[in-house]
Parts: C-alpha cells; structure tokens; sequence
C-alpha cells in the first residue's frame, strides 16, 4: 500500500514524510518508509506489514544508509513480534538483507535481546513485543539524540581545521535526516555549517550508479537552503585540482577496528584526492557502526549489487550494450591512513588509531 504526497518547496532539513515511522493498529503493525527509489520526484509512504515486505524494502532501496537500517531492524523484528511470528526467523532475515552496514545487524540485535529478555523473565507474547518496540523506538531515539552531537563535534572540528571559515564541502552519497531518526551523519555537519553560516559550498557527487547524492542530498540541501552544486564523480579530481574543495565529509557504513572505513563506492577515489591535495578528509558516524569485530578494512564484506544498476538508468534508455558485463560493488573501503578524523557523538578520533578508536567506544557518557 503506497500513498503519495507532492514534494513541496519548504526550505525544511527534512522531508515532509519521516523516513520511516512506526504504525500501531488500526493502520498496523506496520514499519511505514518513505520510499527513497521514489525521490526526488515525489514522498510515497510504503507500508510494510510484514517482515519479508520490509526485507525486499531494505534490499530494493527504499530504505537505506546506515543508521536508518538499524533503525529499521529493530523496528522490523519489534513487527514480527507484533504479529506473533518466529522472531529468532525474522531477526536473522532482516540481519542478513544486506551484508555491509554493521547497523542493520546492531538494531536488530537490541530489539531481538530486549525481546528475548522479556520472555525469559517470564513476559507473554504481548508484553515481550512492547518490550521490543520499546527498545526499536530507544534505538531510533538514541540515533536522533547521536546525529546531533555529531553535528556540533563536526563543525567544530571544521572550525578547527580552518579557522577562517568559509567552508567548502564535498560529499558523497547522501547523509542526511533521510538516513537517520535526526538530521544524519556528514550532511548534519555540512547543515550545521550552513546554520552558522559558514558553509560556502556543498559539492555534491552525483554517486553512480543509483544517484544517492544527485537524488537525495541535492534534494535534502535544496529543501535545507544550502549553497550546492551536483557534480559527476568523474568531475571531482578536476574541483581538487581547482582549489576547490576545502573539505571531504561522507559518512561510513561500517568503521574496522584499525580505522578502516567502508562507505559507498567512490568514496576511496575521494580519499586518494584528498591527500595528494592535502585536503582533510573527515567521516562521521555514529559508534553503532564502528564494529570492533572486524579487524581490518580487507574483513569488510562488501555488498556486490545487480549489474543492471549500472548498464541502466531505472526507467530510462539502456546506457550500455544489452549484456555488458557490469562490476557493481555498493562499497569501497578507505585505509585508516588516508582519514583524517572519524567524527562520533562521543568525540573526535584524530588521527584515526585502533586506540583512538577503542577509546571512544568506550566511552559511556558523551559529551
Ligand atoms: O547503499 P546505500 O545507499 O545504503 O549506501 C549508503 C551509504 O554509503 C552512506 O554513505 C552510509 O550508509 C552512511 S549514511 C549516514
């Protein structure tokens, strides 16, 4: 079930639509997401009622980013506890629906534990399903609570690294309120800039192949006010060379321990530019998705997409001969050497150390 709004001109952060939100009956149980396949064109809420409907959700795109799928794990097994299903089932399909982002895993497992818990102390089905939708709204609260100390760490990191101000920031992919319960990860510090008005330009890589940038942080800017230009990826060695950019921030979709950082392909490309035109090169995320677990940037597992992502344009004419052989990783990974400062809503590591890192993990209460 879909239904759709126009997209109006409001000068707001975020959209009109939350990008996702919980239903109680009679509407669900249901996890309600602003479907991002649909943008910029128009917001149309996609109702799923069940878990598959949610996983097919998560692995078509319509939801996406890091936080916001751990944000939507948690809800997704907080509805199948809901609906009386085989939560155990539900929580390792909705954890394995795409294999990168370390939050899809973390979401799930708070809700699936909190869930677990509450049985185990003896809970029925209904009060151990209020005890996992309690605990999904908690991760979706803490992830709100997390973007803006992020925001206010990385602009004063910004602040930090040029004091004169007048930032010039490239990104890549998008960051923003659509990828998180706030305003996000690297686009929250680029619209924090933009509040004190120290934010020049937001360069914004288009990020083939599905255009998460040109799509949706040019949309979520545009709504914002934000000075931005849409680039192609190829362009951005040419703003380099220009003096251009004073700044790279992109978010992670997940942190190793040694600091090695795995975000949307193209964001590796962006890191070797940046140090050869000794331009900082800052990542923000929250901890959730700095996962000790995985050692090194070669453990990532990086999500191989669809080749028709990028021999097609959805919708649109082939851009490639029918049956092009097409390399589609969704990720890249860029070494701990080439990242200047990863900004969390505990602190600033910098320089990026397994120990700066562990520290900051550490940490139980934030400033
Ligand atoms: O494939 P996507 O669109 O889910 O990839 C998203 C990204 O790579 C983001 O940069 C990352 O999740 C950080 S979002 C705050």
């Amino acid at each position: 079930m879909a239904e759709r709004h126009e997209v109006p001109e409001t000068g707001a952060a975020a959209p009109v639509v939350p990008s996702l939100r919980w239903a109680d009956p009679p509407e669900g149980p249901a996890v309600v997401l602003l479907d991002q396949t649909r943008l910029p064109a128009e917001e149309t809420e996609l109702v799923c009622a069940d878990v598959p409907q949610l996983v097919a959700a998560i692995r078509a795109l319509a939801v996406r980013g890091a936080p916001l799928l751990g944000i939507a794990g948690a809800y997704g097994v907080a509805l199948a506890a809901a609906r009386g299903d085989d939560v155990a089932a539900a929580a390792e399909a909705l954890a394995h629906a795409r294999p990168t982002a370390v939050n899809l895993g973390y979401g799930v497992r708070r809700a699936s534990d909190a869930h677990r818990a509450a049985s185990d102390a003896g809970a029925g089905p209904e009060a151990a399903a209020s005890a996992a939708l309690a605990e999904a709204r908690a991760v979706h609260a803490e992830d709100a609570d997390a973007s803006a100390r992020m925001a206010r760490h990385g602009l004063a990191l910004l602040g930090e690294l040029r004091p004169e101000g007048g930032h010039r920031i490239l990104t890549h992919c998008n960051t923003g309120a659509l990828v998180s319960g706030g305003e996000g990860t690297a686009l929250a510090v680029a619209l924090a800039a933009h509040r004190a008005g120290a934010l020049r330009r937001l360069w914004v890589d288009e990020t083939r192949p599905l255009l998460q940038g040109a799509r949706l942080t040019a949309y979520e800017a545009a709504r914002a006010g934000m000075p931005y230009t849409v680039l192609a990826d190829g362009a951005a060695g040419s703003l380099f060379a220009a003096g251009e950019v004073d700044a790279v921030l992109i978010g992670a979709d997940r942190i190793a321990a040694d600091g090695s950082v795995a975000n949307k392909v193209g964001s590796y490309p962006l890191a070797v530019l940046a140090r050869h035109h000794r331009v900082p090169f800052v990542v923000v995320a929250p901890l959730s998705t700095v996962d000790p677990a995985t050692a090194g940037g070669a453990d990532i597992v990086v999500e191989q997409r669809p080749g028709r992502e990028v021999t097609e344009f959805p919708g649109a004419l082939p851009v490639a001969p029918a049956g092009a052989p097409a390399y589609n990783p969704a990720f890249d990974v860029t070494p701990a050497e080439l990242v200047t400062a990863i900004v969390t809503e505990a602190g600033v590591a910098s320089p990026v150390t397994r120990d700066g890192l562990a520290k900051l993990c550490s940490t139980s209460r934030w400033s």
